[in-house]
Parts: structure tokens; C-alpha cells; sequence
């Protein structure tokens, strides 16, 4: 395991984490005995198909030279991850660096995550200044959002290549068989995707529902998967691999109700997305769970610093740590004789330093993971590591990981007032 897990500053004991190890065990058991529902993410990255992984690149070759933008079409566990990634390993220019050069490749964009009409207009226009590809992402294949701005840009599409071109350029990844996008991708000839039957919208990242728009950027999905293989066969889960896991738990036992994940590169801010329905759809059930939330520092200590420091300790933070940072840039004297001969990267670090220095002095707990660097191979295990954190402490709260009950009420409701409502013109 590369990520270092640092809990010295949560107050939680080595008795804690000893009680707590045979339970930790159990949940283990559980996540690798193959027998529990949605658990197929978890041998994954150490058995992912070479056919299926030739068909993704081969793919996404043909995506790269057919457009100059892709738009993933998707919602939840269908795009949080892909845009995660794209946001931190391609970033939505050129100063998030990481050896590719986004020109290379078509930029990627995010469709069906709202409802917004202006939006969803801007997409629009792309579609009719540049060549553009959809990817529509949905497992069960009826989800409202992604439905919706899949038949606005499909129209769009066949409107400005003809029907037949506009098949060549339309990717469905969905179930193997149930749902109306699989029905339509069969019926339409789509180029389509399986995901796999035991493995639920949030912990799908590692399948095709990532790695085909991932692949598309220019990403190296084989590097991520090999990440997260090396995370899943890591012996360190028998030590201190789990002790985050554990930490959560014990935390939210004193008290705490919400986790703050806090990081110091803005390549980071879809990962805390990302991060955020991981936690909260695998946890918020039955009345438990910690509620996520993150922090972008240190933009955030100029807004949320006052009530981290001194406010309603029902927290606690999580600081993701990237130890070599992709770039650096020297501070000009101009700036301060306290910065004299400092690099950005110096201050960012000083800066989380002397956050940890107050926060620790004011009682916050404080769990530290310092992630080598951003790259596809890191990226892998952050997103191995998380699943499986989250997992364990979700059996440790003593609820279904994999489950989402709760989701489903707002969607019943809202089907009952389109129901009542007169279609209306825009
Ligand atoms: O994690 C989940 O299961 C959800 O967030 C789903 O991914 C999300 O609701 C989208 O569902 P679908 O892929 O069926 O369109």
C-alpha cells in the first residue's frame, strides 16, 4: 500500500483498534467470500478480463478519432468517478499536468447529472460548432436524469450527422440485459458495454462505466487497475490497512456526525465529490452514518476556517496529503520577504502543516492519508482503498453497504406530480 493512514490524531487507542480487529475480519470475510450481493468490485482489479480490457482501449481509439468532445452522459455512481478522474488526471485545462496533453485527446464533458435547461443548452452548442460522441452510462437503464438529456443530445446528433452516423457515434454502457437503454442500444446497434450484475452504480468506477470515457481522455486505465490491484492484494490490510476504517467508526461512537475531507489540489475537488456519495448513499441508513462533506483548503479557511477552529465540534477531518504535487512554481519576492526564495508548493505545505498544528491544539480529530502523487496508478488505490474503508465501517455501523433504499422516495414522488402536471411549452 502506497497511501501512508495516519490516525496518531483522532484519539482513537490501539485497545480500540484491537477490540475492534475481529469485526474487522468479518467484514473482510464478507467483502471477499464472493457470496455477499454487489461484492464484485472487490476481486476485480486482480481479475479484470483482457478481452474486455482490449475491447475498451480498441473503443476508445475510435472515440478519440472520431470527436473533439466526448459528453458522458450519467449520474451518481455513472459519472462521479469518470469525472474524478478526468478532473484529476486530464484537469479542465492545461495547468493540471500530468504528461498528457489535452489536445491529444477529446475533451471530455458531463451531461444528465441535472435537469438544467441551460445546461444543457450549452451542450447543445457544442454539438453543432464540434464533433461529438455520447457515452450514455446507466445501469439500470431508466434513471430520469440521464434519460432526459440522452434524447435532447441524441436529437441533436442524428440532427447534425443523419441516423446512421449518428449510431457510429453513440456508446451505451448499462445491464447485460434489463433496463430500456439496453433494449435500445440492442435494437439501435450501439456500440454498448456491460456492467456487471454484482457490482452497484458507486462502486462501479473500476468497470466500463469509468474506463471507457477514462480510456477516451487519454487516461492509462491499465495503470489504474494495477493500482488498485496492488491496493487489493496489499498485505498491509492484515496491520494498519483498516484502521481508517475502524477510526470512522470509533469517531462517530464519541460523537461525531460528520467527516470533513479536506485536500490542498484542486485536482482533487471530484474526487471529494466522488468520495461524498460513496459514503453517504453506503452509509446514511437506519438512522447512522457520518454525513460527508470536504473542504477545498486553503480556499475554504477564508470561509469554513473560523468554524473549524472554534465552532460546533460534531466533526472531524480526513486530509488527503499529495506528497509531490504536479508542478510548483517559484514566489516572487514581489510577494512578501516571508516568501523570499519559497515555492508555492512550500507555502500549500506549510499551510496544511500549521492547519493540523491549530486544528490539533483546538481537540479536532484528524486523520492524515498521504497519497504519493496524482496519477492514474494512485488513483487506482485511493479508489480501492475508499471502497473498502467505507465498506468495513458500514459493517461496523451494522448496515447494507450496498444498498440505497432512501433514493428511490424522492423519484416516487416526483413521477406522482409529473403525473398531476399539464405538459406545458419551453
Ligand atoms: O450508486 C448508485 O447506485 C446510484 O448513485 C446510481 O449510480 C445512480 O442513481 C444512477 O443510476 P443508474 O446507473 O441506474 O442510472
Amino acid at each position: 500500500m502506497d497511501l501512508k493512514i495516519d490516525i496518531s490524531r483522532t484519539g482513537v487507542t490501539k485497545e480500540q483498534l484491537k477490540n475492534c480487529a475481529p469485526k474487522v475480519e468479518e467484514a473482510m470475510e464478507k467483502l471477499w467470500s464472493g457470496q455477499e450481493e454487489y461484492t464484485g468490485w472487490v476481486k476485480l482489479p486482480l481479475q479484470y478480463g483482457q478481452d474486455e480490457l482490449e475491447h475498451l482501449l480498441n473503443t476508445a481509439a475510435l472515440i478519440q478519432t472520431q470527436c473533439e468532445i466526448l459528453i458522458v452522459i450519467g449520474v451518481g455512481g455513472s459519472y462521479l468517478g469518470t469525472r474524478a478522474a478526468v478532473h484529476a488526471l486530464v484537469g479542465p485545462d492545461e495547468i493540471y499536468g500530468s504528461g498528457l496533453s489535452p489536445k491529444s485527446y477529446p475533451e471530455i464533458k458531463f451531461a444528465g447529472n441535472n435537469i438544467s435547461g441551460t445546461y444543457h443548452s450549452q451542450l447543445l452548442e457544442d454539438i453543432r460548432k464540434k464533433d461529438v460522441c455520447l457515452c450514455v452510462i446507466s445501469k439500470s437503464g431508466t434513471t430520469t436524469e440521464t434519460s432526459i438529456a440522452f434524447a435532447i443530445l441524441k436529437a441533436a446528433l442524428i440532427e447534425k450527422y443523419g441516423k446512421e452516423e449518428a449510431v457510429k457515434r453513440i456508446y451505451a454502457i448499462t445491464d447485460k440485459a434489463a433496463g430500456s437503454l439496453r433494449e435500445e442500444a440492442e435494437r439501435e446497434g450501439y456500440e454498448s458495454f456491460e456492467i456487471p450484475d454484482d457490482i452497484g452504480g458507486r462502486y462501479s468506477v473500476l468497470t466500463s462505466v469509468g474506463l471507457l470515457p477514462m480510456a477516451a481522455a487519454g487516461i492509462d486505465i491499465k495503470s489504474m487497475l494495477a493500482g488498485a490491484a496492488a491496493m487489493a492484494s496489499s498485505t498491509e490490510w492484515d496491520y494498519n490497512g483498516t484502521d481508517y476504517a475502524v477510526a470512522r467508526y470509533e469517531l462517530m461512537k464519541t460523537g461525531k456526525q460528520i467527516e470533513i475531507v479536506e485536500y490542498y489540489e484542486p485536482q482533487l475537488d471530484f474526487f471529494a465529490e466522488w468520495l461524498k456519495q460513496l459514503f453517504g448513499e453506503s452509509e446514511g441508513k437506519e438512522g447512522k452514518g457520518l454525513f460527508p462533506s470536504s473542504l477545498h483548503l486553503t480556499t475554504d479557511l477564508h470561509s469554513m476556517g473560523q468554524f473549524l477552529q472554534e465552532g460546533n465540534q460534531i466533526f472531524f477531518e480526513t486530509i488527503l496529503n499529495v506528497k509531490k504535487p504536479a508542478r510548483d512554481l517559484p514566489i516572487p519576492n514581489e510577494a512578501g520577504g516571508l516568501f523570499e526564495g519559497k515555492s508555492m508548493n512550500e507555502v500549500n505545505r506549510a499551510a496544511l502543516e500549521a492547519v493540523l498544528a491549530a486544528h490539533e491544539a483546538s481537540g479536532v480529530p484528524m486523520v492524515k492519508i498521504d497519497i504519493p502523487e496524482i496519477n492514474a496508478y494512485y488513483f487506482g488505490q485511493l479508489i480501492y482503498f475508499f471502497e473498502t474503508s467505507c465498506s468495513i465501517t458500514a459493517y461496523l455501523m451494522g448496515v447494507n453497504p450496498f444498498n440505497q433504499p432512501g433514493v428511490e422516495r424522492y423519484k416516487s414522488e416526483m413521477k406522482k406530480m409529473l403525473q398531476q402536471s399539464q405538459p406545458c411549452k419551453a
